[in-house]
């Protein structure tokens, strides 16, 4: 799959009605092409630039700014390991190597078996729980060499039932109902945005 599914891109038409300009909503979008595919594929990314009228340039140079976008597939869950200072402190680059030897990759690499992409980071902002990593974005706070271990058996086993497949953000969708959404006009118009006209004859709390 690449190009966003039919269902998807009615998820993207909602996001883009949330939006007083199409290409503020970008970065929603990049971030349920990466939730379809578990990275931004080429066709996804020529997609979203024409949901949101841009250049597929102009999507590429945006998402390749960000370092949870990956412009390659990825493992099915990716652990990002922090060696920053308070990690390092306690323990970060032996337990990044130990991971390594586990895995039978590198940093930066993925398993033969695609399910662990190990990437090494700088601090994920849990210093006072060093040393700890990431896994899809969901934490694991200090962390050891067996715990590492029990938590790839846990994904590879399908018992880590926090951690969703890369690339979902979050379990639970936002719905914005249309007569509340910002609606694609350009807010330099002077027109009254319709969430503002509904709440101006009291249609809409
Ligand atoms: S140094 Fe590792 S989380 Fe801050």
């Amino acid at each position: 799959m690449a190009r966003l599914s039919p269902e998807n891109e009615a998820i993207a038409r909602e996001i883009l009605s949330r939006y007083p300009r199409r290409r503020s909503a970008l970065i929603p979008l990049l971030h349920l092409a990466q939730e379809q595919d578990g990275y931004l594929a080429e066709d996804a990314m020529e997609h979203v630039a024409q949901l949101v009228g841009c250049t597929p340039a102009q999507v590429l140079g945006t998402a390749s700014f960000y370092e949870m976008f990956k412009l390659e597939p990825v493992g099915r869950y990716v652990v990002n390991i922090c060696t920053d200072i308070a990690c390092m402190l306690l323990g970060a680059d032996e337990l990044l190597h130990h991971a390594e030897e586990q895995l039978g990759v590198r940093a930066g690499q993925t398993t033969a078996d695609g399910a662990i992409t190990l990437e090494g980071v700088t601090c994920i902002a849990a210093c006072t729980e060093a040393p700890c990593l990431q896994v899809n974005y969901r934490y694991r706070y200090r962390m050891t060499p067996e715990a590492f271990d029990q938590l790839c058996d846990d994904l590879r086993a399908g018992r880590a039932e926090d951690v969703p497949p890369h690339g979902t953000l979050a379990t639970v969708r936002q719905r914005i109902p249309a007569d509340r959404a910002a609606g694609p006009a350009d807010p330099s118009s002077g027109a009254e945005p319709a969430w503002m006209k509904g709440a101006s004859t009291g249609g809409a709390a």
